[in-house]
């Protein structure tokens, strides 16, 4: 069975405010490789802006790892690190 990566995207107020919106589009932009291997949900806030310490928006988690400033590129590059399996992916986890 292929590994499947779970991606959750927050699309609160604080989070879509500060750039969640360019993320909506993360499906289409999925390099071949990851089509199939990535799902994707949306959440409305993830919980973790209110805490100064958690980065800054917007959020989402990949496979439970909190993502801060997340891009379509640094969600990719994360999907990229576990599938391949190699150690290093250093994200606290919420
Ligand atoms: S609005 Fe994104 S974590 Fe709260």
């Amino acid at each position: 069975m292929d590994k499947i990566v779970d991606v959750e995207i927050c699309t609160g107020t604080t989070c879509f405010v500060m750039g969640a919106g360019h993320l909506m589009s993360l499906a289409e932009e999925l390099p071949e490789r990851l089509k199939g291997s990535v799902s994707i949900r949306f959440a409305r806030c993830l919980g973790v802006c209110s805490v100064p310490d958690n980065g800054r928006p917007p959020f989402a988690t990949v496979n439970g790892a909190l993502i801060e400033n997340a891009s379509v590129e640094n969600l990719v590059a994360a999907c990229d690190l576990l599938l391949s399996g190699e150690k290093g992916m250093n994200y606290e986890t919420v």
